[in-house]
């Protein structure tokens, strides 16, 4: 399947969430997962913007990169990259973020032996994709998960009124973050498919094909 004359936005790897400036908080993941996706749809064409959280891969051939480090930053990179053709989040996007940056390293205190996060929400980049003005024609986000893979992919379908979900078994070896490999079953409305597991360049380019096949 050629994307030529195609925009194409992919989010990839972590966003981190400063805590102070020596800590914060974030998913797990190494970016290779988006990384084969937008090279794969350059490979095919695409005009492909590939939207990095903070990961050590190299820039994929004919790809724009965008670097950015926290979820916000990752949303209006996101967002301003609009319109677009597709959307695919692949990015582990932190669910919450500190409600305060400290300037000043936090001071462990003598005699007290825990510390209290305060944590608000970030902005689902996902949801709002799907529900922006300039929504690109195929929103594709994935989800990670670790039971009850059908019953929480299919709500995030539904939750975030995107095309198609496609989740990933996390906590296990050979497939998810950081794995060479992946396995994704895949869902829309009207089905479903397993992909994989092969290495993630063969599920990016199986994946396309299947956006084109059965979202077109
Ligand atoms: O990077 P790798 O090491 O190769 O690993 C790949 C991967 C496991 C990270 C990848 O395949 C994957 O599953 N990415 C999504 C991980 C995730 O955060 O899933 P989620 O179920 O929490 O989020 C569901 C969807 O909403 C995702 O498309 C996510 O990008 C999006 N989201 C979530 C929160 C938020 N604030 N904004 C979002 O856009």
């Amino acid at each position: 399947m050629s994307l030529n004359g195609k925009q194409v936005i992919v989010s990839a790897g972590p966003t981190y969430e400063d805590i102070d400036p020596a800590r914060f908080i974030g998913n797990r993941s190494s970016g290779k997962m988006g990384f084969a996706i937008a090279a794969e749809a350059a490979r095919r064409g695409a005009a492909v913007v590939l939207v990095a959280g903070p990961v050590h891969l190299p820039t994929p051939e004919g790809v724009t990169r965008i670097d950015v480090r926290s979820a916000a930053q990752m949303h209006e990179a996101v967002t301003s990259a609009l319109p677009a053709s597709i959307y695919i989040g692949a990015a582990a996007v932190a669910d919450f973020t500190p409600q305060a940056f400290s300037s000043a390293k936090l001071k462990k205190k003598p005699g007290t032996e825990t510390l209290t996060l305060e944590l608000v929400r970030t902005r689902d980049i996902l949801a709002d994709v799907a529900a922006h003005p300039l929504r690109p024609k195929r929103v594709v986000g994935f989800a990670a998960e670790t039971n009850d893979i059908e019953h929480y992919a299919r709500g995030k379908l539904q939750a975030k009124r995107v095309d198609m979900i496609c989740a990933n078994r996390v906590g296990v070896t050979g497939s998810g973050f950081e794995a060479d490999d992946n396995a994704l079953h895949v869902f829309w409305t009207q089905g479903d498919a397993t992909l994989g597991p092969a290495p993630k360049a063969e599920v990016a380019a199986v994946l396309l094909d299947l956006i084109d096949k059965e979202l077109d």
